[in-house]
């Protein structure tokens, strides 16, 4: 008898110390399996008389019974520890948010570019397109600006030296989106009306100026074209793009080497408590460059200048979103600051189409 309970003794502790399952096996094992000493102990009952067999019997069933429960009891507690410690370091915070939000958005200038273009989609205009690495050619000489101009200083070119022997003459960055006209024109040798939004590089850098900016150049070719339908587009367009009813320009006179006569259009507007106002108001503000075409532009691309005439627009897309949205710095459209793109970004949503509240066409 004493030697049972001495037994039990030894399992409870064995059994409340295992604190794996694998060591809780071995205990087990190690009591009730088949060589175990339970086991062992059952053996020794066929040995025994009947009376002992019938005292015996009975406590060392209940013995087994017991040490069977202990274990499952001890395998809860494992399996409950084992649980705790997951729920400990696997913890999640189900107050934050679950999906990442904002994704990106669309830049100014890219909005800008797509406004323009819904414009003059509207009155007739194509895209057209060009090369930003520009031959002096198209950038300077077929504009009316030979070697000599002056313009050519003005402009604060990039230039890409070639090789030391390389006789072949030097290629640009675009200056501005004027080359367009040229490699369009020659091309179609006829009527057209495009527009041809791009970047356009100069060296210069302040509040104002980026080495890297966008301009949008605008030509409508014709035999009947005047300065009237030049100023009738740039009064529909800038009316549409402002969102507002009326806008008033006016033509100040200018010099371009590729357009003559020409002009610098003033806008119409305000300054009521440092916020534009643009339509209404006593000052002017500049916003783009035009003319007609040069008679020598015509001829450099092979138009016969009795016959055709035509009008062409320079615009900087950077600072039309500049007012139109009050943007402050150019500087700041091209540093990548994720506040400013998320303050000054539009959503992908917002594309911009004249049926969607930009025009009051
Ligand atoms: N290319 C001019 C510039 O970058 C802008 C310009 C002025 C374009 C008059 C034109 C124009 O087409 O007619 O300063």
């Amino acid at each position: 008898m004493n030697e049972i309970s001495e037994l039990r003794k030894r399992y409870l502790v064995l059994i409340n110390s295992a604190d794996t399952d694998s060591a809780l096996e071995d205990v087990r094992i190690k009591a009730l399996g088949k060589k175990g000493e339970i086991a062992l102990k059952m053996r020794e009952l066929g040995k025994m008389n009947m009376e002992q067999r019938q005292a015996q019997g009975p406590v060392l069933n209940a013995l087994k019974e017991e040490i069977n429960n202990l274990i499952k009891t001890q395998k809860d507690n494992i399996e409950g520890q084992l649980l705790d410690s997951r729920v400990a370091s696997e913890w999640m915070d189900i107050s934050c948010s679950t999906r990442l939000s904002g994704g990106g958005s669309v830049h100014p200038v890219t909005q800008v570019t797509e406004e323009v273009i819904a414009i003059f989609s509207s009155l007739g205009f194509k895209v057209a397109d060009g090369p930003q690495v520009e031959s002096d050619y198209y950038n300077f000489d077929a504009l009316n600006i030979p070697p000599e101009h002056p313009a050519r200083q003005e402009f604060d070119t990039f230039y890409i030296s070639g090789d030391e022997d390389d006789q072949t003459p030097s290629n640009v960055l675009r200056t501005h989106t004027s080359p367009v006209q040229i490699r369009h024109m020659q091309q179609v040798n006829g009527p057209c009306r495009i527009i041809a939004p791009g970047r356009v590089f100069r060296s210069d850098y302040d509040q104002t100026h980026t080495p890297m900016f966008h301009q949008v150049e605008g030509l409508a070719i014709d035999t009947d074209i005047s300065m009237a339908n030049l100023k009738w587009v740039l009064e529909e367009f800038c009316r549409a793009f402002f969102e507002v009813e009326t806008v008033q320009l006016r033509f100040r006179s200018s010099h371009f080497p590729f357009t003559e006569p020409s002009a610098e259009v003033d806008i119409r507007c305000s300054w009521v408590d440092n916020q534009l106002k643009i339509g209404e108001g006593n000052d002017w503000m500049e916003i783009l460059g035009s003319g007609m075409v040069h008679p020598k532009v015509l001829e450099a691309v092979g138009l016969d200048s009795d016959k055709y005439q035509g009008f062409a627009f320079g615009v900087g897309i950077d600072r039309i979103a500049m007012l139109k949205y009050g943007i402050p710095d150019l500087r700041s459209f091209f540093d990548s600051d994720l506040r400013w793109l998320r303050h000054f970004g539009f959503s992908g949503n917002d594309y911009p189409a004249l049926h969607s509240g930009l025009s009051k066409f």
